[in-house]
């Protein structure tokens, strides 16, 4: 048997295929499959999937696969098709008349291809808007890892800076702070330190580039601890920068401030990403706010919901976000602020804790 967590949410998945209006839907390996039962399969080029439907919930799956994915996936039915066969006439013989099937977002295009061969009444539609109402709404222990991992991103982001001086190349910083996350635990480490104009790129990851004082610092940095990712940004002055970066880095700041206090269960994703645009464009710095204001954290590093001007999605309470504005002032400098915050019916709660005013490093 699975353990209850995963079959309390395989319960959740099979009602919002019903609520869908969903005949069945089709989870390929994936966070999404990972978050239903626990199990990492992997793709290959051999089809493999959950089949939820409102009933039940079968994996559908090659028979050389059959064994070893019946270990990670205890108590779960398996239609097993042999080599050489069609798996996809195995599915139409089980599904019959389902016409409504929902594909989450890792289905390869061929099979969605073979899926509708031989069912010209079938639609195929996005699985997204039930993985993600089931995800992004997390549960208390998901919220206690995130936290985890938070703290573990805190302490990293004061280790490195101390470590920023002059005369450190990006590209050393940056490996030091991977290699920090792996000593403690984590896996999957990431880091980008970009500094002066490089910081004006916000996806300049890190380069040879000696830091100079005087220079502004972005570092942006994050893990895997116990499945669950962390995700902070701070902004460094390495000794005083021109002038025009301290009141930018009080823009952000007052930004980031105001998206995080839009952050509210119940309220649209699209919102809290008005509140911070506002602010930045009322002191005259919106044209260089060019991303998003955020997005989902969870077991992926990027996952729904996104705080963007189209989500007009409300926050389901619990949901785990991302609120990062910055404004890049092109052959200059970037700054940006980022934390990770918990969408409830009240105050949002900030699990990322790094202070803000430790801008400054003499
Ligand atoms: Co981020």
């Amino acid at each position: 048997m699975l353990k209850p967590t995963f079959r309390d949410r395989l319960a959740r998945a099979r009602r919002a295929v019903r609520d869908a209006r969903l005949d069945a839907m089709l989870v390929c390996p994936s966070a999404d499959l990972l978050y239903l039962t626990g199990a990492s399969l992997h793709m290959r080029e051999r089809p493999i999937f959950l089949v939820i439907t409102p009933a039940r919930v079968t994996l559908l799956c090659p028979r050389l696969e059959a064994e070893s994915s019946s270990r990670v996936l205890p108590g779960i039915p398996v239609w097993e098709w042999p080599d050489g066969d069609d798996a996809f006439a195995m599915l139409r013989e089980k599904l019959g008349k389902a016409r409504r099937i929902g594909i989450n977002s890792t289905m390869r295009a061929d099979w969605v291809i073979s899926l509708l061969e031989g069912r010209p009444h079938a639609r195929v539609r996005s699985a997204a808007p039930v993985m993600v109402t089931l995800r992004s709404a997390k549960e208390a222990g998901e919220i206690r890892r995130i936290q985890a991992a938070a703290d573990q991103a805190d302490q990293v982001m004061g280790e490195a800076r101390r470590r920023l001086k002059a005369g450190v190349r990006e590209e050393e910083l940056a490996q030091w702070i991977m290699a920090r996350f792996e000593k403690l635990g984590a896996v999957n480490p990431w880091a980008l330190v970009a500094s002066a104009e490089n910081a004006a790129m916000p996806h300049h990851s890190f380069g040879p580039r000696k830091m100079r004082r005087g220079d502004v610092v972005i570092v942006d940095l994050g893990a895997e601890l116990n499945g669950y990712q962390s995700d902070i940004t701070r902004t460094f002055f390495l000794g005083e920068p021109e002038p025009e970066a301290w009141h930018v880095y009080d823009v952000v700041r007052g930004a980031q401030f105001a998206g995080r206090a839009a952050v509210r269960a119940g309220s649209p994703g699209r919102s809290a990403d008005r509140a911070a645009r506002e602010f930045i464009d009322r002191h005259g710095y919106g044209e260089f706010f060019i991303h998003r204001l955020g997005h989902g954290l969870g077991m992926e590093v990027h996952e729904e919901p996104n705080l963007d001007s189209s989500n007009r999605r409300p926050l389901p309470e619990g949901a785990v976000v991302t609120v990062e504005p910055g404004i890049y002032l092109p052959g200059r400098f970037g700054i940006r602020l980022e934390d990770v915050v918990v969408a409830r019916k009240g105050e949002p709660r900030t699990l990322t804790r790094f202070p803000l005013d430790l801008a400054l490093i003499k």
